[in-house]
């Protein structure tokens, strides 16, 4: 059997345990979706968003990107993000990073000649070494410094999450999301919370959007 092939038999032995369990599960969950959380991950294949918080179906809107970013020209991202908030109306967005993050460690290479398009798409992240460059070389081993730069890259996407419109307008009519911001550890599989931003938080004037 072909690895693909695989894939396609699981599902349907998957289909058929949730339709024996229940057999209206699909008809129910075909008609609407009403996820109470928005997950920005990374798109890591050991860091799957449902598995690892043991989600249903319909339970958990999700955009994952290499190293969880949220870049406020990455109309991507901010589809998402406008869908989520304005249409499904989520209460709480989770951006979940992960130690040990591929996508960091790159960040914190020289640039690579063949992946022109993947170093720019983490050329933010170089820029987060940037502003908090001592602290991190003052670290001695490389796994300290890529963790710490893999917390410090969730913090700069809950900010830059603060920064949009869609967020601040959110905040203002409706009063959520809740953002948080989340650290999944690869050698232990738990997840640890880092920040949380609630909608009375307080926005840098140059960021501000008046409502
Ligand atoms: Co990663």
């Amino acid at each position: 059997m072909k690895s693909f092939e695989k894939l396609l038999l699981e599902n349907k032995a998957w289909a058929e345990e949730k339709k024996s369990v229940d057999p209206e599960f699909f008809v129910e969950l075909a008609k609407s979706q009403t996820p109470e959380f928005l997950w920005i991950g990374c798109s890591d294949s050991r860091v799957p968003a449902e598995i690892i918080v043991n989600a249903k179906p319909g339970e958990i809107f999700i955009h994952r990107n290499i190293a969880n970013q949220m870049i406020e020209t990455d109309f991507n991202c901010l589809s998402v993000l406008q869908y989520a908030v304005d249409v499904l109306h989520i209460k709480h967005i989770i951006v979940c990073g992960h130690y040990n993050c591929g996508g960091i460690k790159a960040a914190l290479e020289k640039q690579n000649a063949d992946l022109v398009i993947t170093n720019k798409w983490l050329m933010h992240i170089k820029d987060v070494y940037r502003f908090h460059k001592e602290a991190i070389d003052a670290l001695p081993t490389e796994k300290q410094r890529v963790d710490l730069m893999v917390e410090l890259n969730i913090l700069e996407q809950v900010k830059t999450l603060s920064h949009t419109s869609i967020i601040q307008k959110a905040w203002h009519y409706h009063q959520r999301p809740v953002i948080h911001g989340w650290v999944y550890g690869l050698s232990d599989g738990l997840l640890k919370p880092l920040v949380t931003l609630y909608p009375d938080t307080v926005i840098d004037p140059i960021y501000k959007y008046d409502f």
